[in-house]
This record gives C-alpha cells, structure tokens and sequence, in this order.
C-alpha cells in the first residue's frame, strides 16, 4: 500500500475509506456487510477511517467501534462533532464550543471504545463563533490525550490561519473532485504554505463520477442525493457530459471510470488523501485499483480541459448547505 504523510506527523494509506455511507445518506444500511468492507480493507492495507458523531447519529462510530474491538492498532481513526443532529432528524444545528467538542470528543471516545482519537475535527464552521476560542478548547483536549491532532472540514482560507495561529492545523477536510475544485484557489494553497495535509471526501462525486447516474436513475429510499442541486434531473443529464470524458479515458486506459476519478485526484499532491466511500467490497476493490493508475501530462491536461469546458450545473449542496462550506 501507497503512503502518505498528513500535515507534520500523520501517516496513512494513500487512499483512506469513507465510513458515512455504511450508517445512511445513501440508502439502507447492512452492518454485517459493512463489517466485511472494513476488514477488507484493512486487509487490503487502508488504515484511514473516516466517520463523524452525525453519521446516522450514532450509528457509524458504534459500528466502527465494533471492529476496533479486534483491529484497533491497525487503523487510525478521524471522527467529527460540530454538527448538532437528533436521530431521526435531519435538521440540524452547528456548537463550536469548547464545552460541546468535550463533551462530544468524550462520547466518540466511549463509542468507538478507544481512548485516543488520531484526528478529530470541527465538522462544520460556526461563523458566530470565534475559531480561536474552539482551537483553544481543542488545545486541551490534544494536551489531555483524548485526541492527537486536530482537523477543519469546509473552512476557508482565512479561518484556517486564524485557527492555526492558536494550534497547529494538521488536516483540512474538504470535498475535492472532478467536478468540486474550489478549494484550489485558497484553501489547497493555504494548507501547502502551512505544512497542513488535506484529505478529499466524497472524490467520487458522491458516485456520479463513476458513471452509475443517468438521468433515470431512482434513488433509495432516504438517498439524500435525490435532495441535491447536482443531482437534479435535468443537472444529471448535463453532468454527463463530464462523465463520458473520464469514461472515454478509462477505456484507453484499461480502467474503470471510478479509478480515473481517484487517480486524477491521487496526482494533484502527495500531501492530497481521498477517502473514497463504500458499501460494497467490488467497489473497495475497485477504488484502491487506481493506486496502480498512471495519469501521464497530457491525459491531466485533458481531464483539466474537459472540466473547463464542462461547466458543472448545480451547486454541491442546496442553497443552506451552502452556506455551510468555506467559512
Ligand atoms: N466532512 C464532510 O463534511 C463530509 C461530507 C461528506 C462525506 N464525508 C466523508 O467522505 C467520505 C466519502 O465521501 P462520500 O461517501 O460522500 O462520496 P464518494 O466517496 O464520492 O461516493 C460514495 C458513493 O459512490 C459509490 N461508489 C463508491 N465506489 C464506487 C465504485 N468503485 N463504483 C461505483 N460506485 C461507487 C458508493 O456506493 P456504494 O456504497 O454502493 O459502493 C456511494 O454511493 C464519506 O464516507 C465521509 O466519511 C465528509
């Protein structure tokens, strides 16, 4: 397994694994199946888990928990609060305070039956509170052990510095992919002046990048997706433009449309870590194939090209979501 290095002392697979799919967001769940995709993956050499305390509230980190029973030195693990979310509920609120990630970071503990976090992060930015004052309460939880580094999701560049003048940022975590590139202007700049690692979450698109979206498509029962700007009908059918142009390299490359999604992201930096999320070990499989994929110039050339001329249709996230992402 390819490695790579996350801000000044965080190692890991150079492709991580995204766990929220396993709890919801993407149809039903199956904790028997998705224990086999964590042990396959471990098995395969990942050693980066990503979950959240939102995901399924509290689903993911249980089932994460029960696997770390009997493989915790094998993986190290990123979890999140900051996103304040009833079970059963979608609706949702942001707490930055200190008093709230402690009492968060203490709960994820319990869960996921490990004392130590590897990377904990602010889920979401909450612009009313200062980032100072949360970093400050982080600081101490670092200093108690309880978490080894700390992590941003969807900050902007200026709150990122703000952040790390009080402690040192090891990890931003930011959507990143074919058709979500705009953490180039500021942020991915912002991170590589300051020696922070980014990890790309839903590099595939959220799936519409490997191809497996038409216009027809239905959606499981509870998919979020169907609630998307981009996944939108209409958006769909345009969207597919972008998707031929990888499909069409896939083919001269021999590969599947989902590994050149990955490899072009694997090839913007080696301080970059996807985190593909999965269900299915074909598609675990599948992602860590592209480790062997080799983008030459002119096939990023012309996936940069495509995208240019490609204009996306519809925003990431709906109009609140939004207001949710470089903050
Ligand atoms: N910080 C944040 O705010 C934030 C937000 C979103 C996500 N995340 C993290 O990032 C991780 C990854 O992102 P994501 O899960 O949203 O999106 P993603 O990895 O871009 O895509 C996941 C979707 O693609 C499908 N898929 C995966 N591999 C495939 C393949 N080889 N061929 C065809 N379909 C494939 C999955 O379906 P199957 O399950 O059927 O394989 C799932 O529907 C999440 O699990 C979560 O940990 C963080």
């Amino acid at each position: 397994m390819q490695r790579r290095k996350l801000g000044i002392d965080l190692e890991v697979s150079a492709l991580g694994l995204g766990c929220m799919g396993m709890s919801e967001f993407y149809g039903p769940r199956d904790d028997e199946q998705a224990m086999r995709v964590l042990e396959q993956a471990v098995g395969m050499g990942v050693d980066f888990f990503d979950t959240a305390d939102m995901y399924g509230p509290h689903h993911n980190e249980e089932l994460i928990g029960r696997f770390l029973a009997t493989h915790r030195p094998k993986v190290q693990i990123a979890t999140k609060f900051g996103i304040v979310r009833k079970p059963g509920e979608y609706r949702r609120s942001i707490d930055n305070s200190p008093q709230y990630a402690r009492q968060c970071c203490e709960a994820s503990l319990r869960r996921l039956g490990i004392d130590q976090v590897d990377l904990y992060y602010v889920h979401r930015i909450d612009p009313s509170h200062p980032i100072e004052d949360t970093m400050a309460g982080l600081a101490r939880l670092v200093q108690e052990g309880k978490i080894a580094r700390i992590g941003l999701c969807e900050v902007s560049a200026a709150t990122l510095r703000r952040a790390h003048a009080v402690h040192p940022v090891a990890v931003v975590q930011t959507e990143y992919s074919l058709w979500t590139r705009d953490v180039e202007a500021e942020v991915l700049p912002t991170c590589r002046e300051l020696g922070i690692g980014l990890v790309a979450y839903s590099p595939l698109g959220r799936g519409f990048l490997t191809g497996r979206f038409q216009d027809g498509t239905p959606f499981e029962e509870g998919d979020f997706r169907a609630s998307l700007p981009r996944f939108q009908p209409e958006n769909i059918a345009s969207n597919r433009s972008l998707v031929d142009v990888i499909t069409a390299l896939a083919v001269r490359k021999a590969c599947t449309t989902a590994q050149i999604a990955l490899a072009w992201l694997l090839a913007q930096g080696d301080d970059i870590v996807p985190i593909p999320g999965t269900r299915r070990i074909a598609h675990l499989q599948d992602n860590l194939g592209a480790l062997s994929v080799r983008l030459e110039p002119g096939d990023l050339a012309e996936l940069s090209r495509a995208v240019v001329a490609l204009p996306v249709a519809g925003e990431r996230y709906t109009e609140e979501g939004m207001k949710g992402v470089n903050v």
